[in-house]
């Protein structure tokens, strides 16, 4: 048996945290007291002063295989995402071939099996080869096990299509994760549209290319009735829309990514390619709005949109670079520096966006400490500072563009199905 000796625990039911320990046996929690257990295990870990949590569930991550491992793969991205306090995972299927059929479905799922450190939930492509013209076997996808369908990287563009796949995903309250984008607006933009894309002559995306699409959703959401969540929300305009969709009574809900609190468009000042993302960081001002859709819960969740990529995909010109942040190692800290030292949100609603509230939205396992239940915890030290160091990453990405930033806010343990794979900067 393995006790978590004296911890601060956060249990993600109740609004508090308390101070105990934690008994787990077979790969469960057998037992939580505020007294001492130690006495009945063997292995102990002394969390005296550090704080214990559900594992962190992200349901927004690239882990690149099949078809991109120079980037990134199961083995690489697991270990990474254990590295940031990750338990259970969802990857998106803009992989190649694209997962959009149940024979792809089990690759990824026998591979996690073999390779991976964490829990890995794959999502479903919504259309064939994410190309936007025809629905994938949605019901053979289901009964594969992936958690929620999506085309991530780009848009379902055909309002048409889009609507046929909430209404067919909707039976089976299979949620769609919308990547929204307005190509036509988008067009070949690199950054957010502004002073500073005119200044540094780089082509712009509007605000207006996420929001429309925000916004066709939340409709087709609220006439089909299906599960709709919205991908990594980046603008003021779009927070104000799904709070008005929310109000309404749409079953919408959404996230956003800890880079869309934590930086601005400024950030490409100097054309740091690790800066560019998509869709792009936006400015001072949506900034603020994000922040206080998470205050007031429109914004539901945090997901990392984990996206590693090559070196050579980024020390290139600006606008040739690919876009994304390989961002599982940095996740929390980031969260907890910009958010909660900031007042913003509370630890313990930390803990509820980046694990359980994404359990009950996707209907993962996890997001909680009970008694029963299976043991996946990430244990952290508030204290402890330290800098942002891309060199030490477990991911093959390095592009993140927080390398150098002081931060607050460290993983210690991370735990899965009872078994310590992350233990004080070694993966086990
Ligand atoms: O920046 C991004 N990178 N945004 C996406 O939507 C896709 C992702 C990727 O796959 O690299």
């Amino acid at each position: 048996m393995l006790c978590i000796h004296n911890g601060n625990i956060i249990d993600g039911k109740r609004k508090d945290f308390y101070q105990g320990d934690i008994l787990i046996d077979k790969g469960k929690i057998v037992e939580i007291s505020c007294n001492n257990l130690c006495y009945k295990a063997e292995k102990i870990i002394d969390a005296k002063n550090l704080w214990v949590m559900p594992g962190f569930i992200d349901v927004h991550c690239h882990l690149r295989e099949p078809g991109f491992e120079y980037k990134e793969d199961i083995a690489s991205g697991t270990r990474s995402a254990a590295a940031g306090g990750f338990t259970s995972i969802a990857c998106m299927p803009n992989t190649k071939p694209t997962i959009d059929n149940a024979a792809m479905v089990n690759f990824i799922k026998m591979k996690a099996a073999q390779e991976g450190k964490v829990k890995v939930y794959p999502i479903g492509a919504i259309t064939k080869g994410r190309e936007g013209k025809e629905l994938t076997e949605m019901k053979e996808l289901l009964e594969a096990g992936v958690i929620a369908l999506s085309d991530d990287g780009d848009p379902v563009s055909d309002s048409r299509i889009m609507r046929l796949a909430l209404e067919y995903a909707g039976q089976w309250g299979l949620p769609l994760i919308s990547h929204c984008e307005d190509k036509s607006l988008a067009k070949d933009g690199v950054m957010n549209e502004g002073i500073i894309s005119t200044m540094l002559g780089l082509k712009g995306i509007p605000s207006a290319a996420e929001e429309i699409m925000v916004a066709r959703d939340v409709i087709l959401a609220g006439t089909t009735g299906a599960p709709l969540h919205i991908a990594h929300v980046s603008t003021k305009g779009s927070v104000e829309i799904i709070r008005k969709a929310k109000s309404m009574g749409i079953k919408v809900t959404c996230e956003t990514a800890p880079h869309y609190f934590s930086a601005d468009e400024k950030w490409v000042d100097g054309y740091d390619t690790n800066a560019k993302v998509n869709p792009p960081l936006r400015t001072e001002e949506d900034v603020e709005a994000i922040k206080k859709g998470l205050q007031d819960g429109t914004i539901d969740i945090i997901a990392t949109d984990h996206a590693p990529h090559h070196r050579d995909e980024k020390e290139i010109e600006y606008p040739l670079a690919a876009s994304g942040i390989s961002g599982f190692e940095t996740a929390f800290a980031l969260c907890y520096t910009n958010l909660v030292t900031e007042n913003v949100i509370s630890l313990v609603e930390l803990v509820n966006k980046m694990s359980t509230i994404p359990a009950r939205i996707f209907k993962i396992h996890g997001g909680t400490l009970e008694v029963g239940k299976a043991a996946d915890i990430a244990i952290v030290n508030l204290k402890e500072e330290y800098t942002i160091d891309v060199q030490g990453f477990y991911s093959k990405g390095k592009n993140n563009p927080f390398h150098g930033k002081k931060v607050k806010g460290k993983v210690v343990y991370t735990i899965v199905q009872g078994k310590v794979v992350y233990d004080d900067g070694k993966i086990i």
